[in-house]
């Protein structure tokens, strides 16, 4: 059975995935990179910015396992690209020209294009459609395996509160943003619908696994 997925989303301590105000030249807005330090200093997330080399403890383990077994990925607009970037026909996403995808990925948007076919095995697909429906399409694209679902916060937490996720991984980093695209709006008592792990490493941050109980 296709499973829906959520890995590597980091959270600031005030329940916070990304700053203010996005742009092109800040992307997460003033949370600049703080929310990803944790993993671009791992092999895995150094792989994702040219480094040479990163760690290989808990946080690299974690990370990996945001690849294995997924066949689509569902993002939202606002993670595609900076806002307003529906009226670039030429905007095709932060990644360049071989995105780390490698499958088909759904972006939802209220403007829809023409999919984008990159090197590498991604397809960019924009659809406007309801949680269910777009998930319908990525398990369609993902031809049995998982679908991940890539965030930024708007879409995270419609699929969760829309009950359509099975696994959640997020990354609880030791800062305080204060402002930004919240995830937990509106998602009051999710406690009750998933077991949840937690594991703290040395670099500072805290793991947290939620996965959907059978019964739900
Ligand atoms: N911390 C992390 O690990 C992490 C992970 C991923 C992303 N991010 C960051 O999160 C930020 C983006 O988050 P966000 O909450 O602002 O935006 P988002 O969740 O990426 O996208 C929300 C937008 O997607 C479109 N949309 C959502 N649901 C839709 C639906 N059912 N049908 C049609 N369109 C739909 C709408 O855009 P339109 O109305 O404009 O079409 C909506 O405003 C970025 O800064 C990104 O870098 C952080």
């Amino acid at each position: 059975m296709s499973r829906t997925r959520i890995h590597n989303l980091s959270i600031s301590l005030d329940g916070y995935v990304a700053g203010e105000v996005q742009s092109l030249e800040t992307p997460m807005g003033h949370a600049g990179e703080r929310l990803h330090e944790w993993m671009f200093a791992t092999s895995f997330g150094a792989r994702l910015v040219g480094a040479p080399t990163g760690s290989a403890g808990v946080d690299d383990a974690m990370a990996r396992w945001h690849e294995p077994g997924i066949g689509a990925e569902i993002m939202g607009a606002g993670k595609f690209g900076p806002p307003g970037w529906q009226d670039d026909a030429d905007w095709r996403g932060w990644w360049g020209s071989e995105p780390p995808f490698h499958t088909s990925v759904i972006v939802l948007t209220h403007r829809p294009r023409a999919p984008i076919e990159m090197a590498g095995g991604t397809t960019f697909h924009f659809l406007d459609a309801s949680p269910a429906e777009a998930l319908d399409v990525a398990r369609r694209a993902a031809g049995g395996l998982d679908v991940r679902i890539g965030g930024g916060a708007t879409v995270a937490r419609e699929f969760i509160a829309a009950g359509l996720v099975d696994h959640i991984h997020l990354v609880q980093v030791p800062i305080v943003l204060g402002r930004g695209a919240l995830l937990w709006d509106g998602l009051e008592g999710l406690e009750h619908s998933y077991d949840i792990d937690v594991v703290s490493t040395s670099s500072g941050v805290t793991h947290l696994t939620f996965t959907r109980r059978s019964s739900e």
